[in-house]
């Protein structure tokens, strides 16, 4: 089975065709920046023009950087507060005609470590964390998902929300050196460890491909490994989240 896999982000949004079986992209990428104001008007179009280039018709998964309650936003996340309330998916197929799975991005990312990468077979409770606009969490329970976590929205001593401290955002926007964001990030995940005391973390988004710069910072007694599927792993962990 194929689908269109479309993961949106705060400054991109990326899509490809995925063999659900196999997990594996089927086509090129294809990527056009996420629409200022990321309103539901705009982004629709976006969606639009996603689904003209690739000519699809059929379904198509959407990883999505919002929470979801009962399939509708619970906040505007990282884009824009005139989300709260929407049904997505709904949204998506009236604008396109296609018939869409729309789910929590983070947790996307994380259904295509569980199926084909770091998560496989381990048991116990994992954390995947994305690090990019904003701070993503999925967790899993022996490979069962706990959908719609937000782990970026644990807050620092300081009072910080976690998501605006160490973030891949943050990190360019305060100009910090790997090391610096490193010791940020030893202190995220040592309170995650404190608080789940978890088998393994996984570090997805974009920063996931840069971990040798910065692991050495942070000293945990848990595991820390990279995605597997790094930056596609939205894309197909959004297309799996069909099968199930
Ligand atoms: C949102 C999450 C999302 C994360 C990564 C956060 O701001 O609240 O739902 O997974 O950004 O995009």
């Amino acid at each position: 089975m194929q689908v269109l896999g479309i993961d949106i982000g705060g400054s991109g949004i990326k899509a490809a065709v995925v063999a659900v079986d196999k997990g594996i992209l089927v086509s090129e990428r294809f990527r056009v920046p996420t629409p200022k104001p990321a309103t539901p008007n705009n982004l629709a179009k976006a969606i639009i023009e996603m689904c003209n280039h690739f000519d699809w018709k059929g379904v198509v998964a959407c990883g999505f950087p919002t929470p979801f309650y009962q399939g509708k936003c619970l906040t505007g996340g990282n884009l824009h507060t005139e989300w709260k309330g929407v049904d997505v998916a709904a949204l998506f197929k009236e604008a396109t005609g296609n018939e869409f799975t729309v789910v929590n991005d983070a947790d996307a990312a994380g259904l295509a470590e569980l199926y084909f990468g770091a998560a496989r077979g381990v048991k116990g409770t994992v954390i995947m964390v994305t690090l990019g606009t904003g701070i993503g969490s999925a967790l899993f329970l022996d490979g069962k998902l706990l959908p719609n976590t937000e782990l970026g929205h644990l807050y620092t001593d300081k009072g910080i929300l976690f998501e605006k401290y160490t973030s891949d955002f943050i990190r360019k926007k305060e100009n910090l050196s790997r090391k610096k964001w490193g010791k940020r990030l030893h202190t995220y995940f040592q309170h995650l460890e404190m608080l789940f005391a978890p088998s393994l973390i996984i570090i997805g988004g974009g920063a996931s491909k840069k971990i040798h710069k910065f692991i050495d910072q942070i000293q945990v007694s848990v595991p820390i490994v990279a995605a597997k599927a790094q930056n596609d792993a939205g894309i197909i962990g959004a297309a799996l989240a069909v099968k199930k």
